[in-house]
């Protein structure tokens, strides 16, 4: 029996796999992708894993299917070279947001994927701020769930004056989530009145909360379309801040985010590196900051048996 650590990379962030095996000091371990002429994935693992405990990294990014699909072979070629235990690491769950039934005939595909990494071989998940913390429940093993909130206030607080800053959470449900991160900034806190019109469209109204002549530390799980930002910084401006601030987990940056976060008045806009940003999506408010020593440490304590939940104490 051995107690060998190996860390995989499926093909959607393996800048961010290769800075975590640095982190631990390890290689990262080796596999081959290759698609067959119809399209099939084949994926080979090159190296032992025989009764190992074996980590895969990949964030569910676009294309997000492929980067499912690879990560579903990919647990079952681990699984079927015997691996003694295998951890699906996904920084970015994008089906988070598909957590709830808000339309007729639909899936909570949330749920779904959850099941279907069970099945692929996943014995249990490390992922980091899910879109709702309800989302943990979908899976029927155990989910180590981290959270970029610590790394990104410390970062604020080392560069803000937060005796004149509010924490805004960009509608009802990012409420508890920004409460968070006000609490750990001991700032005030204002929620917006949000309303989805379409996936990239949203409505916005009241602000609860004072926001005038204070600088607005806007904190949010994602920015995907960058829709919800930027209603945010109109509605904010309205409102009378004074400085805008971004704080946002996964840059996930489809469609025009880039172009209208960069014309929006945001000052500055803090994400982290669980999805990968291509070098023509990045600009100059934009500041990543880095998990892999946050995933390099959960790592190396679930493979000893050690708290998770201590990383964050
Ligand atoms: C809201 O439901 C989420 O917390 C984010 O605000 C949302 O996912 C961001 O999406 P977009 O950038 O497309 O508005």
């Amino acid at each position: 029996m051995t107690n060998e650590l190996k860390v995989f990379s499926g093909g959607s962030n393996p800048a961010l796999a290769q800075e975590i095996c640095d982190d631990i000091g390890i290689p990262l371990s080796r596999l081959a992708t290759s698609r067959f002429s119809n399209d099939n994935l084949f994926v080979q693992i090159k190296e032992s894993v025989r009764e190992m405990d074996v980590f895969v990294i990949q964030s569910l990014t676009r294309p997000v299917s492929d980067h499912i699909m690879e990560l579903m072979i990919t647990l079952d070629a681990l699984r079927s070279a015997s691996a003694r235990r295998i951890t699906a690491v996904i920084p970015y769950y994008s089906y988070a947001r598909s957590d709830k039934k808000d339309a007729p005939r639909i899936s909570i595909a949330g749920r779904l994927i959850a099941d279907l990494l069970k099945t692929a071989g996943a014995d249990r998940v490390l992922t980091m701020d899910l879109h709702a913390d309800s989302v943990h429940g979908f899976f029927s093993m155990p989910v180590d769930h981290l959270t970029a909130v610590p790394t990104i206030c410390d970062h604020f607080a080392n560069t803000l004056n937060l005796s004149r800053a509010v924490v805004v959470a960009t509608d009802a449900g990012g409420a508890k989530r920004a409460g968070r991160f006000a609490k750990r900034l001991n700032t005030s806190m204002a929620i917006i009145d949000k309303r989805r019109i379409s996936d990239s469209d949203v409505k916005q109204g009241l602000v609860v909360g004072n926001v005038k002549g204070l600088d607005a530390i806007i904190f949010d799980d994602e920015i995907s379309t960058g829709g919800t930002l930027v209603t945010t910084v109109h509605t904010l401006e309205k409102a009378g801040v004074n400085k805008i601030y971004v704080g946002a987990t996964h840059p996930v940056l489809c469609g025009d985010a880039v172009q209208n976060l960069d014309a929006s008045s945001v000052t500055e806009i803090i994400v982290s590196n669980t999805v990968h940003i291509p070098e023509e999506k990045q600009f100059s408010k934009l500041k990543v900051l880095s998990m892999a020593p946050l995933f390099s440490q959960a790592i190396q304590r679930i493979h000893t048996g050690e708290s998770v939940g201590a990383l964050f104490k």
